[in-house]
């Protein structure tokens, strides 16, 4: 039995849904505790493409339980449209739960969303309009609606006849938007909660249940830890808490039941939307990482945009290491790099105007702008590495970028994805019985 975490290590995007995928096979349950439809996870299976935004990857095995955690924010209506599509294309609800107390993204939680962000003018977050701050922010304000009040036409009128009226001043006074009928919302939204009641249950209960019956428990993270609420480039941020301590309250499960916490880094960095991107690359550079045009090219699958492009940036894997307490780390897009002649990473950041050099960041708020990267220079290897199976397998040069990443940020590698299929994929370690990352001790005064 392990329980194990999965959490992206960057800005999102790392490849999370690949490595899931891979660890899924021997999980049980498979839970995913934060975020909304504005996550995008593509799997392929079988030459097959999916996406998932709102449904834990786990569903392409049959079987497995897949659960929609408590931490989550879920919008009824593309839960449905994802679901359907999904079992349209054979696969099977008969495992999937949601919690009884995940939050309900609402219509006006999209319209305030995109109404906020449109009013931020060259301030904007670039959020993906899904609703999600906004529905987090009733959640925090304790006025918001849960999966369990959509079940109940009584309370669900209770709570729209209070919150739509003031959610209209909003809408009309301060974004010159139409107001809202609580009462078509009260019957489109109890309607999609008959839809989905079969699927409601305790989940951290169920969750429970299935560690005391020694199940292997796997929790798939969304976002990445540069976009956590609390530890990442706030306000660039997304609502939730993708990072590993975030898996513990989004799934309503205690840590010590917690194996291993493993991440995910791509060998480069990318970002959507706005916030800081000390190793951002623009020009050709960019484009060669974007992949423009292949299948697998850098674009949001959320929203489409194109992603920001940049080199790994080890002064941000090292803090994300430290954040999730990770015990080893799955590289993900190594292929990408195949083709340069030189490969940079970004190992310091130096201030500015100082002139100082920090090898950690020295805060996670504001000191972005004031810092400037210092890049350690590598020899690409110029040759395919996506029919590589095994370590010795791939290009010496890339063994030893492998190698350099792996000391720098001071964490063993287990798993590297040399392409977007599942067999496209170097084991190093067993990711969860082979090494962890051991703390080094530091001297102090
Ligand atoms: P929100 O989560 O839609 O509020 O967006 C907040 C920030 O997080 C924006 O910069 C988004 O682009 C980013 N973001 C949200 N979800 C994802 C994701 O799944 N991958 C990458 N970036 C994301």
């Amino acid at each position: 039995m392990a329980n194990v975490i999965v959490v992206g290590a960057q800005f999102g995007d790392e490849g999370k849904a690949k490595v899931t995928d891979l660890l899924a096979k021997n999980a049980d349950v498979v839970v995913r505790y934060q975020g909304g439809a504005n996550a995008g996870h593509t799997v392929v299976v079988d030459g097959e493409t999916y996406k998932f935004h709102l449904i834990p990857s786990g569903i392409v095995y049959s079987g497995k339980t897949c659960i929609l955690g408590p931490g989550m924010v879920i919008d009824p209506k593309s839960f449905l449209q994802e679901l359907q599509a999904l079992m349209d294309r054979g696969l099977d609800d008969s495992n999937l739960k949601v919690s009884n107390t995940a939050h309900v993204t609402m219509p006006y939680h999209l319209a305030l969303d995109a109404a906020e962000e449109d009013s931020r003018g060259d301030n904007k977050i670039g959020t993906t309009k899904r609703g999600i701050g906004p529905t987090y922010a009733d959640k925090c304000a304790r006025s918001g609606i849960r999966m369990e009040d959509l079940l109940d036409k009584e309370v669900l009128k209770q709570k729209l006849d209070w919150l739509v009226p003031r959610k209209n001043v909003v809408l009309e006074k301060l974004y010159n938007l139409p107001p809202m009928d609580p009462e078509a919302i009260l019957d489109e939204y109890y309607e999609y909660g008959q839809r989905i009641k079969k699927y409601v249950c305790d989940t951290s209960e169920l969750i429970f249940h299935s560690v005391q019956n020694r199940k292997n428990i796997l929790f798939e993270g969304a976002q990445g830890t540069l976009l956590d609420l609390d530890h990442g480039s706030y306000p660039y941020v997304t609502s939730s808490s993708p990072t590993a301590g975030g898996a513990c309250i989004g799934a309503g499960v205690g840590p010590t039941i917690i194996d291993r916490v493993i991440g995910v880094s791509k060998a480069f960095m990318t970002r959507v939307g706005e916030g800081p991107f000390p190793t951002e690359q623009t020009g050709e550079i960019s484009e060669q990482l974007r992949q423009t045009g292949k299948p697998w090219a850098e674009v949001g699958v959320t929203t489409g945009r194109p992603r920001r492009c940049g080199w790994f940036d080890a002064v941000l894997g090292r803090y994300a290491v430290r954040i999730n307490g990770l015990d080893c780390l799955a590289i993900t897009k190594l292929d990408v790099l195949d083709e340069f002649d030189k490969i940079q990473v970004a190992i310091a950041y130096k201030g500015r105007q100082s002139g100082k050099m920090y090898r950690d960041l020295p805060s996670i708020g504001s000191s972005f702008q004031h810092m400037e990267p210092i890049y350690e220079t590598f020899p690409g290897w110029n040759q395919s590495t996506s029919e590589c199976r095994s370590f010795k397998e791939l290009p010496i040069n890339a063994q030893r970028y492998l190698d350099f990443l792996a000391g720098e940020l001071d964490v063993p590698i287990a798993i590297v994805s040399v392409g977007p299929k599942r067999d496209q994929t170097v084991i190093i370690e067993d990711p969860i019985h082979g090494p962890k990352r051991v703390l080094s001790k530091v001297a102090t005064n």
